[in-house]
């Protein structure tokens, strides 16, 4: 598939990462119904579009700059439906439209190139610019958190989020800088990070790469509820339908598979007892999942930690 698609035409450019993997991976169906949950750019929605005829799409991001481009991209395409929400309420939104179940759906994970390339959106710790990192532009910021929580909270989210080993030291250097100064940009804290951890640490990628990542998941609240999120997701499919998720952190990649396989397995008996006694039958068919190819790894760093599970319902 033509990666150029990515470019939209309003600038606000992603480079997707398992492109032509995931669209592939729903079979789109002409007149099906689908659903993307993770919109950003639209390359995705645009390259399902093109293999819908009369099909619907829904179009959901949580970030008011993505649903200003994805209006400009697909106004006019009666096909669309641009819905500015957090797919996490992906069961009250389709209700709101009126749509009982899908045949397919799509979550691409995590920051937009986009997110990450602006500076005042305040994600990057290679731009200055304020410490914000909230993809819905509301609610806590990336500011209040590390101006605010206390040590134990801070290390355990930049441990947890970060699988950083260092988070002790980092968290520590936060409370002390802040007790001179507030932390009020992307800069401060990359510098604070990366002055925090051993010299032998900052060889690899950029120190302060974990720590942005960590409080990035905690200010968006990406792992709370995405199980729940992706129970749903399944729920929304008509039988045969299809469920993409493409994660980027080891724990939303457990979250997605622990889903999957439970769906797939159906029996909830005990371990211990000699023969199923609950009835239950597998609900979902699962695919081996996909990882991005040596080739697309070199050209585009950011798909190093991604992986793409697709489940189909069964029942
Ligand atoms: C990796 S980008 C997806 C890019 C998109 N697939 C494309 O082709 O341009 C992730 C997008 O999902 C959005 N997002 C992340 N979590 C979300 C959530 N829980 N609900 C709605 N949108 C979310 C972000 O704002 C961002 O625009
Ligand atoms: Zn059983």
């Amino acid at each position: 598939m033509d990666t150029d698609i990515t470019l939209s035409p309003s600038g606000f450019n992603h480079i997707p990462v398992l492109f032509a993997e995931s669209v592939d991976s729903l079979e789109v169906k002409e007149d099906g119904v689908y659903v993307d949950c993770t919109a950003g750019g639209g390359s995705h929605s645009a390259a399902i579009l093109e293999r819908l005829k009369n099909g619907r799409l829904i179009c959901i991001d949580r970030d008011p700059d993505a649903i200003d481009n994805l209006t400009a991209r697909f106004s006019g395409d009666k096909r669309v439906s641009v819905v500015h929400d957090n797919f996490f309420n992906i069961k009250n939104i389709l209700q709101g439209l009126g749509i009982t179940s899908v045949d397919g759906v799509l979550a691409d994970l995590g920051v937009s190139s986009y997110q990450l390339d602006t500076a005042q959106r305040g994600f990057s710790f290679h731009n200055e610019g304020p410490l914000d990192m909230r993809m819905s532009r509301q609610g806590v910021s990336a500011q209040d958190v590390v101006n605010n929580l206390d040590l134990a909270e801070l290390s355990k989210i930049i441990s947890a989020y970060g699988e950083e080993k260092f988070a002790r030291q980092i968290a520590n250097a936060i409370v002390k800088a802040r007790q001179s100064k507030k932390i009020e940009t992307t800069l401060e804290l990359a510098d604070i990070v990366r002055n925090a951890v051993p010299a032998k640490a900052r060889r690899d990628s950029h120190p302060a790469r974990r720590t942005f990542q960590a409080i990035r998941i905690y200010v968006n609240g990406e792992l709370d509820g995405l199980e729940n999120a992706v129970k749903d997701m399944f729920e929304c499919l008509k039988i045969g339908g299809r469920v993409s998720v493409i994660t980027f952190h080891s724990l939303e990649d457990k979250a997605v598979k622990q889903v999957f396989s439970s769906l797939s397995k159906g029996c909830t008996c005990p371990k211990n007892f000699p023969v199923c006694v609950c009835g239950n039958k597998p609900r979902a068919m699962v695919f081996k999942s996909v990882s991005p190819s040596d080739n697309e790894t070199q050209k585009n760093p950011r798909a190093r930690s991604a992986r793409l599970r697709t489940a189909q319902r069964l029942l």
